[in-house]
């Protein structure tokens, strides 16, 4: 049975004064069948960890570099995110890919030092309005799947975030049926590469405006494993009832 997961994705946004929205997430009733992941931006990371510490929250950066150690000025590697305390790493966010041109070979070479780092890559596949509205939404998320989730993936290093681009801030949400095809399409890729095992053990999040008023809805789908949560991650107020719904 997969636990469900709330993660809250904090993006540029915070400063030290977001700990304490922190706190309060990790001072929250104690969820039984869901895990906690917060992803602050990196220069949080190291206080971000030690205020959740001996609490039932995780911590986790927002991207990393393929390599290690180098000159590569304004990135982080993986093994520095391990090091400021993090135990995930999300790649391959929408926003990456368009702000930062990042494609799926990048991602899979993200993904891969993660995994050398033993971090849980998180990552993120999802369609523009326009791929949907041409019915390429299952071709776009199958080349996703395909080009940047490394034949190293198992289930306990892999998550997958489905976000439709058209979803994401914008209020907009799919139906429950888009959703559900979605990631039932995903679960069977995963399946048909890596065995049922492992293809039934990979959480799949859904992302793209979640909150409290839907979520409950949301995660009745098949195959909807948690969340990975924008705007309503970054208050306590918001965020509590999210993982209150997965719970
Ligand atoms: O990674 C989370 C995300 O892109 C969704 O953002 O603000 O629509 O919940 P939001």
């Amino acid at each position: 049975m997969r636990r469900k997961l709330a993660a809250g994705n904090w993006k540029m946004n915070g400063t030290a004064a977001a700990l304490e929205e922190l706190a309060e997430i990790a001072n929250g009733p104690e969820p039984a069948a869901c895990d906690v992941l917060i992803c602050p931006p990196s220069t949080l990371l190291s206080r971000a960890a030690e205020a959740i510490q001996g609490k039932p929250v995780s911590i986790g950066g927002q991207d990393c570099h393929a390599e290690a150690t180098g000159a590569h000025t304004g990135d982080i590697s993986a093994t520095m995110l391990a090091d400021a305390g993090a135990t995930h790493v999300i790649l391959g966010h929408s926003e990456r890919r368009q702000d930062h041109d990042e494609h799926d070979d990048a991602i899979r070479a993200k993904a891969r030092a993660a995994f050398d780092s033993d971090l849980i890559a998180v990552i993120c596949v999802g369609e523009s309005l326009a791929e949907r509205e041409s019915s390429n939404t299952l071709d776009i998320i199958g080349g996703q799947l395909s080009g940047s989730v490394p034949d190293s993936a198992t289930g306990h290093n892999l998550v997958i975030a489905y976000e439709p681009i058209w979803a994401i801030g914008t209020g907009k949400v799919p139906t429950t049926d888009q959703i559900g095809e979605v990631h039932d399409f995903i679960r069977t890729r995963l399946e048909r590469r890596f065995g049922a095992g492992v293809g039934r053990s990979v959480r799949i999040l859904y992302g793209g405006s979640v909150k409290a008023s839907n979520a409950e809805e949301i995660f009745a789908v098949s195959n909807v494993d948690g969340a990975l949560v924008g705007g309503a991650s970054l208050k306590a107020s918001d965020f509590l009832p999210i993982i209150a719904a997965l719970d």
